[in-house]
């Protein structure tokens, strides 16, 4: 009997030292996991690769539609982007959700890849 209470203690003493330390762990991960996952993420929301939009126009077709000097493109079903100079926004706006007779590339591209192609359309 006297073995078993002891027993008993000695659990619980420890089950408390461990909660204790464990809750400690937890506060410690969850307090320092944040900035290190959305730091990166924040600074690819506002900015575009510009060079790599490049490559974007092009794989994505935007030339067949699009005159635009920089990509070298002579389409004429769309607007020419040169005349045009649109915003960052309004490029990642129209090549996200299309209109008119635009197409949407929400399926095809990253949001990524539309920063980037944005960056890369608008010059910024
Ligand atoms: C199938 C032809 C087609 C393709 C491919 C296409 N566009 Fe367009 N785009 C259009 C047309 C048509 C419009 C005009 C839509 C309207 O407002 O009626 C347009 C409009 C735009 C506008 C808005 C211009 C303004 O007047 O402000 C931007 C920016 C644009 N396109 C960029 C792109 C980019 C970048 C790509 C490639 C990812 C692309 N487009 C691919 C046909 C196309």
């Amino acid at each position: 009997m006297r073995g078993r209470v002891l027993l008993l203690l000695v659990a619980g003493a420890v089950s408390l030292l461990l909660a204790g330390c464990g809750g400690d762990g937890e506060s410690d991960a969850t307090t320092s996991a944040p900035p290190a996952t959305t730091a990166p993420t924040t600074e690819d929301a506002g900015e575009g690769d510009a060079a790599n939009g490049e490559q974007v126009f092009a794989s994505a077709g935007c030339g067949g539609c699009h005159t635009f000097s920089a990509a070298g493109s002579t389409g004429s079903v769309g607007p020419n982007l040169d005349d045009v100079s649109p915003s960052f926004d309004a490029v990642v706006a129209m090549v996200t959700n299309g209109g008119g007779a635009m197409p949407s590339f929400e399926d095809e591209l990253s949001e990524q890849q539309i920063r980037d192609v944005a960056a890369f359309v608008s010059g910024s």
